[in-house]
């Protein structure tokens, strides 16, 4: 079956690959005959060809580039042309910074971990001269734990402060020790974390960056001790997965170590619900949660996402939670949910070769 009334338009990530994540959406609307076309927002006929879609999808990353694009054109599709979009603004302002989400879900009283917002380093220098350590310090923007690190003296914290509000911090500019046991001593990736930043500054000095320096502002959030694993916590809908992810060997963070338990028997339920009554409050599309528990057993936040389920991820790999909290197990895709969903397309179909560059199969589980 065709789907005449619909017109999806898809538009490119910032960097020249072909992005394997947007892969994933060409191929459902493919294998069910919706119509779709490609753009890109540098083009002059951009906005022309807005007009003519129904439907549109931005799976926009981390890299600055992506940002700068979706904050300028997301809140204008959406409100100014009406058109559907994936992500809406709602599931996604938010997104890659853990300032906004903290006063976001603080708004609401969901359980957001403590966090410390300045933008005045006399400010910030006062509260770290008599706040109690550790604390944690982290970049609002960032994944796999690369910008989040602990603070255990009062000298560590004022020189992060002098930092961030003198010539700020790069994303990747980072020690080599972190770099090494945040990509887990897993040489190759250590090496393409260094081949990348050499092409950028030497070869290909053209090149966008990456990443942003940050500066100005400062954010720490209250430690939470004795976690082993975040949950993770992901939602489609009103459709909730969830995985534990322990922490690397001595380190206290979990974000990127891949060392995942995916037995749903083993996930607190609180976490699930908690997920859910956001996800429904806010009509979030897509979000994934990182809990973990404070001194007192209660789960808190860490971050939220709506991007998540990449390459090698095991989000719905093995079932999912309905509204009810009734479990269904199987081999599902949180891209296929979404589309049923964006598209509202209740039988929309699920290619069976949806599989691509993902190494879930090779975690023990
Ligand atoms: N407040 C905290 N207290 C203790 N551990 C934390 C805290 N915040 C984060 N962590 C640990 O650090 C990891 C990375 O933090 P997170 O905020 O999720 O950053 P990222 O965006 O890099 O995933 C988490 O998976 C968790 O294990
Ligand atoms: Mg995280």
């Amino acid at each position: 079956m065709a789907f005449n009334s619909i017109l999806v338009g898809i538009h490119r990530a910032i960097h020249d690959k072909v992005d394997p994540e947007l892969e994933v959406y060409r191929k459902i609307l493919k294998y069910n005959d919706v119509p779709y076309i490609e753009l890109d927002s540098s083009d002059l006929d951009f906005w022309e060809k807005i007009q003519t879609i129904t439907h549109f999808i931005y799976k926009w990353s981390h890299a600055h580039g992506d940002h700068q694009i979706a904050n300028a054109i997301i809140p204008v599709i959406q409100y100014h042309y009406g058109k559907k979009c994936f992500p809406t603004w709602e599931t996604s302002w938010h997104y890659d910074d853990k300032i906004k989400q903290t006063y976001l879900l603080h708004a609401y009283g969901f359980p957001i971990c403590e966090g410390y917002v300045f933008y005045h380093k006399s400010k910030a220098l006062e509260f770290v001269k008599t706040t109690k350590l550790p604390l944690v310090f982290k970049l609002k923007n960032g994944a796999g734990s690369m910008n989040v690190q602990i603070v255990k003296t009062r000298k560590e914290a004022e020189k992060l402060v002098n930092k961030m509000f003198g010539d700020g911090l790069s994303q990747d500019k980072t020690s080599f020790l972190n770099v090494l046991k945040t990509l887990n001593f897993d040489f190759y990736k250590v090496f393409r974390f260094y081949g990348i930043k050499f092409r950028d500054n030497f070869i290909q000095k053209y090149r966008q960056k990456f990443w942003l320096r940050h500066k100005n502002y400062i954010y720490f959030q209250k430690f939470l001790p004795g976690n082993d694993f975040d949950t993770r916590v992901t939602t489609v809908g009103l459709r909730v997965h969830a995985f534990r992810r322990f922490n690397r060997k001595n380190d206290f963070r979990a974000s990127g170590s891949n060392k995942w338990d995916i037995d749903p028997s083993h996930i607190d339920m609180r976490m699930v619900k908690i997920a859910l009554d956001i996800s429904k409050k806010f009509k979030f599309q897509s979000m994934a949660y990182d809990f973990l528990l404070d001194q007192n057993n209660a789960p808190k936040i860490v971050e939220m996402s709506y991007l998540y389920g990449g390459a090698g991820y095991p989000d719905f790999m093995n079932g999912y939670w309905d509204e009810n909290l009734t479990w269904h197990s199987g081999r599902f895709w949180p891209q296929h949910f979404e589309m049923i969903d964006f598209l509202e397309i209740p039988d929309l179909k699920c290619p069976p070769d949806l599989d691509y560059d993902t190494n879930y199969k090779s975690v023990s589980i």
